[in-house]
Formats: structure tokens, sequence, C-alpha cells
């Protein structure tokens, strides 16, 4: 079992970073200007970013962006290196859309590697392959089933 925690103080928005920072700018050496952007602070209009804690402990982060009233742009998906493989990370992205039962489409642009874990959560693939950071990609969507 894992907390999902809606973030709302600069503390939690911490430890999101945290994570980003060890997973995408250390290991994945994606760069820091593109890592973190402008929705990367507490009050964003379009921005949730959500903690998620196994025993109490910080593993993993998600960060959703609203595309207008439809569609829930999901991304900056991370779970620590030592948490993965455990079933984590799809209870995250299960959490996370649970927490949008408005929304129509789940949309993300996935890391061509994640692609299995993706459509493990439902999602499903389409259009060409494109770099993102230097970072193969491919946009993925799923329909909101509980809505
Ligand atoms: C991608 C990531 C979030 C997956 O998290 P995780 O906790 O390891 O995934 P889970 O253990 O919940 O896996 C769920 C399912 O997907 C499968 N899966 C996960 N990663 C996979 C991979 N790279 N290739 C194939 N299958 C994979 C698992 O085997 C599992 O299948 P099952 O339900 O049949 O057992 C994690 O590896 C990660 O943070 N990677 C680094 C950051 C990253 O690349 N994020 C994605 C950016 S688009």
């Amino acid at each position: 079992m894992i907390t999902c925690i809606k973030v709302k103080t600069e503390d939690d928005l911490r430890k999101c970073m945290k994570i980003r920072r060890t997973v995408f700018i250390e290991e994945q050496k994606v760069p820091e200007t593109e890592e973190i952007d402008g929705h990367d602070h507490l009050g964003d209009p379009v921005a949730d970013h959500f903690l998620f804690l196994k025993n109490g402990l910080p593993v993993g982060t998600i960060r959703c962006l609203k595309k207008g009233d439809n569609v829930l742009k999901i991304g900056r998906v991370a779970v620590l290196k030592e948490a993965r493989g455990g079933g984590i990370g799809k209870e995250m992205m299960d959490l996370v859309e649970k927490m949008f039962p408005k929304i129509m489409t789940f949309a993300l642009d996935a890391q061509e590697h994640a692609i299995p874990f993706y459509e493990k959560c439902g999602y499903i693939a389409s259009g060409e392959i494109f770099l993102d950071a230097g970072i193969r990609h491919r946009h993925m969507e799923k329909r909101n089933s509980g809505r």
C-alpha cells in the first residue's frame, strides 16, 4: 500500500522535485533546464503535483497538467530506482487517475522504454517516435473508464 498526497506545501513539493532530480537529472541525464519548468511551483493554474509514500518515505511522484476541460496530461512519472518493479508505478497511475473522475482522456508522452509499463496501465500508443530532451518518446492515451 502506498499513500498519495496531492501537493499543497512547499515541503512536499521539495520532496517531489528531489525524486525528479534523482531520477531524471542524475540517472537519465536530462538537462535541468528541460526537466524543471514554469509549472513547478505551488499555485500553478494548470499543474497538480503528487507525492507517493511507502512506509512514510517518499518513493515516487507524478505531475499532471490540465489541457482544457477534457484532457489531463500526465508526466514526470518517476519511482526511485530501489522501489521499482514491485507495482508502485502502476498503483501511482491508478491513484492519480481516480483523482480526476470528470476528465475524459488521459494523455502522456512515454519514453520508449516505458511504453510496456504504460500499456500495462491501459494506455495505447499512437503516432511517430519523437525526441524530447534527446530521449525517444511516443504519444499515448487512455479513455477514463471511471467517468
Ligand atoms: C517507468 C516506471 C515509473 C515504472 O515504475 P515501476 O514501479 O517499476 O512499475 P511497476 O512495478 O508498477 O510495473 C507495472 C507493470 O509494468 C511492467 N513494467 C514496468 N516497467 C517496465 C519496462 N521498462 N518494460 C516492460 N514492462 C515494464 C511491470 O513488469 C508490471 O507488469 P505486471 O503488472 O504484469 O507485473 C519506473 O521504472 C521509473 O520511474 N523509471 C524511471 C523514470 C521514467 O523513465 N519514467 C517514465 C517517463 S515517460
